[in-house]
């Protein structure tokens, strides 16, 4: 790996995947051919045309088509060909761990059942394991736009299948739902022995990634982009070595931020924060994880170190034992030296 540049090394050597909403990863392409195998009409007369209306400008104009993309989502096996359409594209990838969020309200809103959301998409992360040897887990989101109320509803619907989700987290329209609105629902899952992660500082305010530590008390901060505006919190962070799961992708499309020139994730490294490469809702911002990771190098002109640094946080950051998580640095040690 010696003669490689920054960006090839980044492709190749192995990392993991901590911020990917499974819904995301739904292809047009996929979401045709689940609408004909369910006898759905969809109101896109293409996949182009589809893919045409994916022009962003913040979260929600996002979040808008990206609820109406998972309606073709009813059966078992649709959850199933989803999530394993994802392992394929994060093997390419070299993606050798990944932790799935999930949205479980958008179907269950839907009348689809939870237990065919969860069964679809763990016997995808069990099959993960058996046939590319990527570990998989999965991480159940609750939308911030509705109620705390409506995520104890879903939380007691969940736990008959507890032993198939690592952990809660916390996504949707940002501002306006800060985390504090489910300080009692994730008291109830940390009490649980469920990881804690949270959405915050994407659009949201530095006040929101205070609130997700404080009051929710995350193991990890989804996106935190906005931290760089409070010094105290960037020293906080700094100091707890909160992971931030960040998408420069996504920070793009969403225009978070103009140019990926201006992506403020060398600053975030340069903080001495524990920040991680990840790709969101890649069917939707334009690439998987090589893509976000090779084009933030190149934009930034990060060095082989931060490459290096990324990949070790991305291991740092997963909640695997502390076996696995040996076996992740030495199969990265591994491929530095070969
Ligand atoms: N932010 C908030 N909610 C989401 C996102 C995101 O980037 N992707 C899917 N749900
Ligand atoms: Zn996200």
């Amino acid at each position: 790996m010696s003669t490689m540049t920054a960006a090839q090394l980044a492709a190749a050597i192995p990392k993991a995947e901590l911020h990917i909403h499974i819904e995301g990863s739904l292809e047009p392409e996929l979401i045709f051919a689940l609408a004909q195998r369910n006898g759905l009409n969809l109101p896109y007369a293409s996949v182009d045309a589809l893919r045409e209306a994916y022009a962003f400008t913040n979260l929600q104009s996002f979040l808008d088509i990206y609820y109406a993309g998972a309606s073709v989502l009813l059966h078992e096996a649709d959850f199933h060909d989803m999530a394993w359409a994802y392992f394929l594209r994060a093997k390419a990838d070299n993606v050798v761990h990944t932790e799935l969020f999930f949205d479980p309200q958008t179907h269950t809103a839907r009348g689809v059942p939870m237990a065919t959301v969860v069964r679809g998409l763990a016997s995808a992360c069990a099959r993960a394991q058996a046939e590319l040897g990527i570990s998989a887990a999965l991480i159940l989101c609750f939308l911030r736009h509705l109620s705390e109320e409506d995520a104890f509803a879903t939380l007691e619907a969940a736990l008959p299948y507890r032993e198939h989700f690592i952990g809660v987290g916390l996504d949707s329209s940002e501002v306006g739902h800060p985390p504090s609105k489910f300080s009692r629902v994730f008291a109830r899952c940390r009490a649980l022995g469920l990881h804690v992660v949270a959405h915050a500082g994407e659009e949201g305010p530095p006040a929101y990634i205070w609130e997700a530590l404080n009051d929710l008390q995350t193991e990890r901060i989804d996106h935190g982009v906005r931290s760089l505006e409070d010094p105290v919190l960037v020293a906080e962070l700094a100091k707890r070595r909160t992971p931030l799961t960040v998408c420069p992708l996504s920070n793009l499309k969403l225009c978070v931020v103009n140019d990926l020139k201006d992506h403020p994730m060398k600053r975030l490294l340069d903080a001495g924060l524990c920040a991680t490469v990840n790709s969101d809702d890649p069917a939707y911002f334009g690439g998987y994880m090589n893509a976000n990771f090779v084009q933030t190098v190149e934009a930034l002109g990060l060095s082989r170190d931060d490459v290096i640094t990324l990949a070790r946080n991305s291991f740092e950051a997963s909640f695997v034992s502390e076996a696995r998580r040996a076996e992740l640095m030495a199969a990265l040690d591994g491929t530095i030296a070969a």
